[in-house]
């Protein structure tokens, strides 16, 4: 890392320079991420585009929720009521197309976003079948339209809702995709634990990695479900268990592929342009119980299989599992914190691969020019009642 050459002209950060440097020495990078999940990799990619020097720091972990994810965008199969969040969520849905073109142009690489369109099959009546969003696409199909729409589903599917604009995204191919954007945008990634992250007042003076202290401008906690082993925040995991198939060899191609998300009862089956099928998910309070079991394996085979009957007859590839990082109001926490130099974005539980553009594009505003959207105030750590944060 070398000494800052301070790019961001924002005149707070070079108070915190002065102080640091009298204090501890040498300030080593402007911008310290810690956590190299989805939201930190993306928020970094903003940042250095934009002109800043940025470090990340990132433990790696294999269940972090980037990679246990199935990639979908979905706000509105996800149901998520009229509010700020969904507002957030729409709006990082309809970044995507342009985020992901560019994140492709600076790798040569591509991350399966498919504008697939999600669909809900119903096994009962809902009480209601018009559009409750009125202002959103959404469609309801009875029996023979749903079954006209995909063929293939089970026979006990009465009807369901069809949401042309939702989307995926292959979560893996995205995550080695930002990787590799970090790479070549030369943003240093170092593979070093943070053990603490050293504060005095409402300043945080460096952290303690295990090779070291490293210090910085302005700190990033984006650490997902590992959040509050480091901070006071209220993240804790909600552990999912996923697994994928795919079609065997001699499945005729015309009835091969799903073509849509299906998104049921506790679980959805995604198809992925190569044929793979991913399958999930469990939603477990098991803090970080590792492993997949036989009951969240069986419960999803049958929820899936009960949706989309040919299933069965597929070849199982993999099992996996990962860690949300949920929150108490399931929104994510995004902003300032207590602590004047360190900003939060973590917690987006369900909808982080979704909300990674978003959440990019809202804190490097905040961060750079201290601009803060006003659908950030509905995220801030500050809603906790006993968060101690100032109320900015
Ligand atoms: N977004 C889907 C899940 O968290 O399982």
């Amino acid at each position: 890392m070398r000494k800052s050459s301070l790019p961001l002209a924002a005149s707070f950060y070079i108070d915190y320079h002065n102080f640091f440097e009298e204090i501890l020495g040498e300030i080593l990078t402007d911008i310290l991420i810690i956590g190299g999940g989805i939201i930190g990799l993306s928020l970094a990619i903003e940042l250095k585009l934009r002109g800043a020097q940025v470090t990340i720091l990132s433990s790696e972990s294999h269940q972090a929720a980037a990679t246990a994810a199935a990639g979908m965008l979905a706000p509105q199969a996800e149901n998520i009521p009229p509010s700020p969040m969904l507002d957030l969520c729409l709006q990082s849905r309809a970044l995507y197309p342009e985020w992901i073109g560019k994140l492709e142009t600076i790798t040569g690489l591509t991350t399966g976003y498919w504008p697939c369109g999600i669909l809900s099959p119903v096994y009962e009546q809902p009480e209601v079948t018009y559009n409750k969003q009125l202002t959103l696409n959404s469609q309801w199909l009875d029996k023979d339209a749903i079954h006209q729409h995909q063929p293939g589903l089970s026979n006990e599917i009465i009807g369901g809702w069809w949401y042309p604009n939702d989307a995926q995204v292959d979560n893996r191919a995205l995550f080695q995709t930002l990787q590799i954007a970090a790479k070549k945008l030369k943003i240093d990634i170092s593979q070093e634990r943070v053990e603490e992250i050293i504060r005095s007042g409402t300043k945080v003076l460096g952290v303690k990695t295990s090779s070291g202290e490293l210090q910085a401008n302005h700190y990033i906690l984006a650490t997902g479900a590992w959040s509050n082993q480091l901070l006071p925040v209220p993240v804790y995991p909600k552990k999912g268990q996923m697994l994928s198939v795919c079609p065997p060899p001699e499945t005729p191609p015309i009835i091969q592929q799903l073509q849509m998300v299906l998104f049921g009862d506790e679980s959805y089956i995604v198809p992925r342009k190569d044929g793979q099928i991913i399958i999930g998910a469990t939603s477990e309070n098991v803090n970080f119980t590792p492993g997949n079991t036989p009951w969240g394996i069986q419960a999803l085979l049958s929820r899936a299989i009960r949706l989309y009957p040919e299933l069965q007859h597929y070849l199982i590839q993999e099992f996996w599992w990962g860690f949300r990082p949920a929150t108490p109001d399931e929104l994510p926490i995004l902003g300032y914190s207590a602590w004047d130099n360190l900003t939060l974005a973590t917690g987006h539980y369900r909808n982080g691969i979704l909300l990674a553009p978003v959440t990019a594009i809202m804190i490097a505003d905040w961060i750079e020019q201290h601009k803060s959207d006003p659908l950030l105030s509905h995220f801030h750590y500050s809603r906790f009642a006993d968060s101690g944060a100032p109320h900015h």
